[in-house]
Order: C-alpha cells, then sequence, then structure tokens
C-alpha cells in the first residue's frame, strides 16, 4: 500500500459508484487520509457492506446511501443528506461508471444511451449537486474518474468512449465556471486496471473468445501495451485521486490527468 499521508483529516468526501472496485478502492484512501465518506451505489447491498468495513478499519465516519446517478433527485437528496450528517460537503469523486462494448453498426441504440446517460448524463448530475453546495461555500473539489479512452478512441468501444471524452468536456466548463468560487474540477484517465472485477468477471472471457487467445494471453496482450509494462493498480490511482482532492493541487482545475503507465501521453 502506499505511503499515507494524512492530507484529508476530517474532510467530507463523496464517492458514486463506491460499493467495489475502484470506487470502494478510493473510499478506503480517502477515508485512510482523515476523510468521512459517504460512499453511494445502486448495489445497496454492496456499499453498506464496503462502508462498513472501511469505517472499521479507518475509524472514519461512513454513510452509505443509495444513488443512480442518473436520477437528479437522488443526487440531491445524497448532498441534503451529507449536509444533514456531515454539515459540509468539500470532495466529490464521480466514479460510477459502466462500459457496453459492441460494434457502430451491431450496438443497440438504448445499450450506447445507457451508457452515455450514467457516464457523462450521472457525472452532470452528481457535480451540479455537490456544486451547488461547493459555490456556497467557497471552497470544494470535484474529481472526475475518466479513462484513457477519454482521450483515445477505443476500439469497437464508441459508447464509453463518446461518454468520456464528453467528460473531459464536462470537466473543462464546469471548472471555468467554478473557478471564481475557489472550486477546482479535474479527472483522472487510469489506463487499465486490469485486476479490477470489470476484468476478471468480464472483458477477459469476452475478448479470449473474441480473439480464440485464453485470458491470460489476454492479460500479456494488454501489459505489452503498456510503456512501464504493468498493469495500472488501484494504488496507482488513489494517489493521484488524494493529491488533487488535496491542497497541494490548489493550483490545479480543468485538468484530465493520464495514470496509464506512458499509455497516452497528451
Ligand atoms: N476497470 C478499469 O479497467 C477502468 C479503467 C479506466 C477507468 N475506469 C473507470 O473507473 C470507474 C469505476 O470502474 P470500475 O472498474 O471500478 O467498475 P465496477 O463495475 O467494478 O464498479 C462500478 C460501480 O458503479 C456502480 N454503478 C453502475 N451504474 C450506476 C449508476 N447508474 N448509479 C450509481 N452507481 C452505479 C456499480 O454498481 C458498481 O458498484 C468507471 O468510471 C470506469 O469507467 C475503469
Amino acid at each position: 500500500m502506499s505511503q499515507v499521508l494524512g492530507l484529508l483529516t476530517d474532510r467530507i468526501a463523496w464517492v458514486t459508484g463506491a460499493a467495489r472496485g475502484l470506487g470502494e478502492a478510493i473510499s478506503r484512501r480517502l477515508a485512510q487520509e482523515g476523510a468521512h465518506v459517504v460512499m453511494t451505489d445502486i448495489n445497496q447491498e454492496g456499499v453498506e457492506a464496503a462502508a462498513a468495513a472501511i469505517a472499521k478499519e479507518t475509524g472514519r465516519r461512513t454513510l452509505p446511501l443509495y444513488c443512480d446517478v442518473t436520477v437528479e433527485e437522488q443526487t440531491e437528496e445524497v448532498v441534503a443528506k451529507t449536509l444533514e450528517t456531515f454539515g459540509r460537503l468539500d470532495i466529490l469523486v464521480a466514479n460510477a461508471g459502466i462500459l457496453i462494448a459492441g460494434e457502430l453498426t451491431e450496438i443497440p441504440v438504448a445499450d450506447w444511451r445507457k451508457v452515455i446517460e450514467v457516464n457523462l448524463v450521472g457525472y452532470f448530475l452528481s457535480a451540479r449537486a455537490a456544486a451547488r453546495v461547493m459555490k456556497e461555500q467557497r471552497s470544494g473539489v470535484i474529481i472526475q474518474i475518466n479513462s484513457r479512452s477519454g482521450k483515445r478512441g477505443s476500439f469497437r468501444n464508441s459508447a464509453y468512449a463518446a461518454s468520456k471524452f464528453g467528460g473531459i468536456g464536462l470537466t473543462q466548463s464546469i471548472a471555468l465556471e467554478l473557478a471564481p468560487y475557489n472550486v477546482r474540477v479535474n479527472a483522472v484517465c487510469p489506463g487499465d486496471l486490469l485486476d479490477s472485477p470489470l476484468w476478471t468477471e468480464s472483458l477477459y472471457e469476452q475478448y479470449a473468445k473474441r480473439w480464440g487467445i485464453t485470458p491470460e494471453e489476454v492479460r500479456r496482450r494488454y501489459e505489452q501495451r503498456v510503456p512501464l509494462g504493468r498493469t495500472c493498480t488501484y494504488d496507482d490511482v488513489c494517489n493521484v485521486v488524494v493529491f488533487l482532492a488535496s491542497d497541494q493541487a490548489s493550483y490545479m482545475t480543468g485538468q484530465a490527468i493520464n495514470v496509464t503507465g506512458g499509455q497516452v501521453m497528451s
């Protein structure tokens, strides 16, 4: 595990899509850094279990709540409950995201729309609900979990790439709007998290079938594409999230930071 620096003592953070995967890892790391964390997801049971475990491990407070980021009232309700419980909101990590791959001429438009709805509209609604409070406070940090697919097209994965490219446009635009209120907005663009459930429970199998190779070969193929020669880890991403959330990044806004082992250099 990376060194814990205590950079976020008593900050109040909200992480979307926090029941598992990267969202759970970010919630844990923010708590280790001293924050109290509101953890939301559509997987109620999962988010309650993750929140209880993190509170026990870190001694920080966690508040698990049901929230579908595509439903405006639910994002507003999270912010209301956060204020009721903690009195303020300092950090939003807009992490909830889905991936439905498919060829341009095959993918059902309903699937294409769903990806845009969760990854782009969901980010907009979460950021908007958080920003209403942060503007009043005249302080706050919004961080979107984007992807290397937010900067480069992704083969047979147009909905995901379009949603993530859109996320960078949204990040830059609301960074301009919120700068006068001392609210910073940045995105983090991770490379492939090859140990995450997204890969182990679905992508290895899909790609192995498509290319006629084994799941192990799929993994090696992806690792070989990375100049630093290894998978992206939760710690790699959390290190940058903590930095951006902290006062050490107080002169940074409107950025989309690659954490890709050198795979994307723009
Ligand atoms: N796994 C990777 O390789 C990878 C790489 C780059 C970027 N990312 C990004 O990281 C983020 C997290 O991905 P992950 O790999 O942890 O995925 P995951 O599928 O493991 O977790 C996503 C979480 O979001 C929740 N969720 C889905 N739809 C939701 C909705 N409408 N409202 C609220 N919550 C919802 C799910 O229940 C789940 O708990 C995503 O934005 C993804 O695009 C992932």
